[in-house]
């Protein structure tokens, strides 16, 4: 039986209350316009104020050609590395952190307690310092928008940051660009149906940009989605790889200039019916750190692809050398475990230094979604009066 409906004496409002609360954005509908990011980076934006109702990502117009690639930033100012600037014992920077941390002997330092969106000048001249002698450099529970994290990339890049001029970036905020791979999108099936993460045997160890005239410095990630588990990160030091050779093979080294190629191809304007090219640069082999001074090497295998005045038998002899120590020395390297659940994670990085590669290992657990700002540095240099990191420090007096 129906209840009985009883009198009230209750007047009916005039207006429907409305109760405050959340309000939750619509999204377009997913296409080849709009992807919906995952749930963490939308609380991100959201807070930010990113607008994303005009799609996702932000994907600028292809260059097309090797000749628009080859003009991008050949005529920067001279770079005022922030490094140079700091205290040497950087007190602004681990007096305000709870924690600092050597993660290895060579590489890799977490600071603990320490938001980067609050960092004053002072403290970023010393963050600067402290990566480019540690190479790589951890942040737990950071709160960071990608304007923020846009204001410091160009600080530390002395006001210059890669705008990449064709992966996908944040809408509204040229310059930081996306790092997102959701499950499975990373393999590559190569035509027999072989699935593969990194065909070709190179593992994926790289150093972004390299074929710029004046390659990123210090570079910084701030991961706002990981998987469950896996999607680690591994970064190796190009200065303890030139502390691997010998005395004699470290002078062959020096002063050998590499050839350098980008990472994508393009169309040749004078011959545009031709396949497309990758952009080819000469940098030194071994280059000087303008803060610390040390020599690194400054060569990866996926785009170091010659030596200048070698042939080629000579060049791939000494460059597969190179390749084997940095990629395969396990005291030279930090491997990097991302935390998953709400809390976002940030690692600044010296890419003049390093190598860095991810481990595809994720498939079914989740995705990886990051947001870049790569700070642009030096035209590459060798000063042959510059000493190797462990002649520098005398760790072998
Ligand atoms: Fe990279």
């Amino acid at each position: 039986m129906a209840p009985v409906a009883t009198e009230t004496t209750t007047p009916a409002p005039a207006h429907p209350v409305v109760k405050p609360g959340p309000v939750t954005p619509v999204y377009p509908q997913e296409d080849a316009n709009f992807k919906r990011p995952p749930a963490n980076t939308l609380r991100r934006y959201e807070k930010a104020g990113i607008d994303i109702s005009q799609g996702y990502p932000y994907l600028p117009n292809k260059p097309e050609f090797v000749q628009d690639v080859e003009k991008l930033q050949t005529n920067l100012r001279d770079f005022v590395d922030p490094g140079t600037r700091a205290d040497p014992e950087k007190k602004a920077l681990f007096g305000a952190a709870k924690e600092v941390r050597d993660l290895s002997i060579h590489v890799g330092t977490e600071i603990v307690g320490l938001q980067l969106s609050e960092l004053n000048d002072k403290q970023r001249d010393e963050l600067a310092l402290l990566v480019a002698e540690r190479s790589v450099v951890f942040f737990r529970d950071q709160d960071l928008s990608p304007q923020k994290q846009k204001e410091l990339g160009v600080y530390l890049g002395d006001g210059e940051i890669e705008i990449h001029p064709q992966v996908p970036q944040v809408p509204g905020v040229p310059g930081v660009t996306l790092i997102w791979e959701r499950a499975r999108e990373y393999i590559v099936k190569d035509t027999r149906g072989f699935r593969n993460a990194y065909p070709s045997g190179s593992y994926g160890w790289h150093t972004d940009l390299v074929h710029l005239a004046f390659p990123p410095g210090y570079t910084h990630l701030h991961q706002d989605t990981v998987p469950e588990v896996g999607g680690d990160t591994l970064w190796a030091s190009g200065y303890s790889a030139y502390d691997k050779f010998s005395p004699a093979f470290r002078r062959i080294l020096d002063g050998l200039n590499g050839i350098y190629r980008s990472a994508h191809q393009y169309k040749d304007a004078n011959d545009p019916s031709a396949p497309a090219r990758h952009v080819h640069i000469v940098h030194p082999l071994v280059r000087t750190h303008p803060v610390t001074g040390f020599k690194t090497i400054f060569a990866n295998r996926a785009m170091t692809v010659g030596i200048e005045g070698l042939d080629k038998a000579e060049s791939d002899a000494i460059l597969n050398h190179i390749h084997d120590v940095y990629e395969k020395s396990t005291d030279l390297q930090i491997r990097w475990k991302w935390t998953p659940g709400t809390s976002a994670m940030g690692v600044s990085w010296d890419n003049r230094t390093t190598i860095h590669t991810v481990s595809y290992d994720y498939e079914g657990k989740g995705e990886r979604h990051g947001t870049r700002v790569s700070s642009l540095a030096e035209k590459p240099f060798f000063d042959p009066k510059s000493k190797s990191r462990r002649e520098a420090l005398g760790l072998d007096a």
